[in-house]
């Protein structure tokens, strides 16, 4: 009985303090502001909870048209799921609207959802819907090593906690939504056009990924903000083959010397549609945020020779970014149809890519693209389809 009190004696004073201690509250919205990234705010967040009672363990599921986000304190990461399913445990809450306290997770040790904190150690739960004008946007969840800890006092705080900074955590996803459907919207149009497909664009921003975060488990990266960015910003290689026309992208035969210079605008086509994008959204969204995006877009035709365009840029010289692309993006388009080519199996055209090293390829990428080879292979099986498409590389010459 004593320990029952003791251990729920931080929950009231945890009460007392939300409504009475203003100040604890306006740090963490001065805090959260100055962050750009979900991940920093929720770090904030969990923080701050931990005033009114132990969180040893914060989740955070977001639901997004096109692409669903969890967050793990104790991976200190967002995943990004194009188009996963919804978990079990997810899609109950969903259904009900309602928060729930959980004494023993185990029960739903196999949900997609819960599974990873589960297997962190973590016995009890509480969850919150995010609801906005009747939509359901996501859970909030806060975990505890203890079985059975959270009671109906927490969850009370949480729920109270949780309808007032909702606002801000929805405004901390502004620049991802706005980015995120700016980009669909653009790459709907090509995919309208047969320009290219969706699981193109997936399989690039996968592979791109899985390069990155071999190289910051190298040290060669070392901001883990740059992985996401290269994540997001991946599918939006091309874009600049929004300006070409289809007679020349769409051709069954070889280009023509002349018909190459004009394929080759496409990068700078793509450059001046992105800084048009940012424009417009300037003041919302830090401009640096764009900054991957642009090197992804003006550097994924550079090569590490010299011998790309549209510079020429050597080495070093070219971004990060765009060499992880140049890989990434050849590959892929060596695996794929092409309305002028059978594809390569999987082998050949690692071959080909292996033998571009140091030529048209960074080798230090091509050492991170080998090292991760299974799990290429995976994304590759997972988003392998047969109407792929119509990318170019610098096999279309
Ligand atoms: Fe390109
Ligand atoms: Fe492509």
């Amino acid at each position: 009985m004593i320990s029952f009190f003791l251990k729920h004696i931080k929950g009231y004073v945890g009460m007392k303090n939300f409504i009475n201690d203003q100040k604890k509250l306006n740090k963490f919205f001065s805090d959260s502001e100055e962050v750009l990234y979900i991940e920093d705010y929720l770090r904030f967040l969990k923080d701050f909870l931990n005033n009114f009672f132990d969180v040893d363990t914060m989740g955070f599921y977001f639901l997004n048209q096109d692409c669903n986000i969890l967050f793990n304190s104790e991976k200190d990461d967002c995943s990004y799921f194009f188009n996963e399913n919804i978990s079990f445990f997810m899609k109950n809450i969903m259904e009900s609207s309602k928060s729930i306290v959980v004494d023993d997770i185990s029960i739903f040790k196999d949900d997609e959802f819960l599974s990873d904190f589960y297997g962190n150690g973590n016995k009890s739960m509480m969850a919150v819907p995010i609801i906005n004008n009747g939509d359901f946007l996501g859970v909030i969840s806060v975990f505890n090593y203890e079985e059975s800890f959270y009671d109906s006092s927490y969850l009370y705080i949480f729920e109270l906690f949780t309808n007032v900074i909702k606002y801000s955590l929805l405004n901390k996803f502004m620049a991802f939504k706005m980015v995120n459907t700016t980009m669909n919207g653009l790459i709907e149009i090509l995919e309208t056009r047969d320009l290219e497909t969706g699981a193109h664009v997936k399989r690039v921003a996968h592979y791109s990924k899985i390069i990155a975060e071999r190289l910051f488990d190298k040290g060669i990266i070392n901001s883990k903000d740059l992985i996401k960015e290269i994540f997001w910003f991946a599918p939006l290689h091309d874009i600049g083959k929004i300006g070409i026309s289809d007679s020349i992208l769409l051709k069954p035969s070889r280009l023509t010397e002349s018909e190459f210079e004009e394929i080759k605008k496409h990068v700078l086509i793509g450059y001046d549609l992105l800084k048009s994008i940012e424009k417009n959204m300037h003041p919302a969204i830090d401009m640096n945020f764009f900054k991957t995006a642009e090197d992804i877009i003006l550097h994924h035709h550079e090569n590490y020779d010299g011998s790309g365009y549209p510079n020429g840029l050597r080495g070093n010289d070219i971004s990060i970014s765009g060499r992880i692309l140049a890989v990434a993006d050849t590959f892929d388009a060596l695996c794929s149809e092409r309305p002028y080519k059978d594809s390569f199996s999987f082998e050949d055209s690692l071959k080909i890519i292996i033998n571009e090293r140091g030529k048209q390829f960074d080798p230090i990428i091509i050492g991170a693209f080998l090292d991760s080879i299974d799990e290429i292979k995976k994304i590759y099986s997972l988003y392998h389809d047969s109407d792929d498409c119509y990318s170019f590389s610098f096999d279309r010459k």
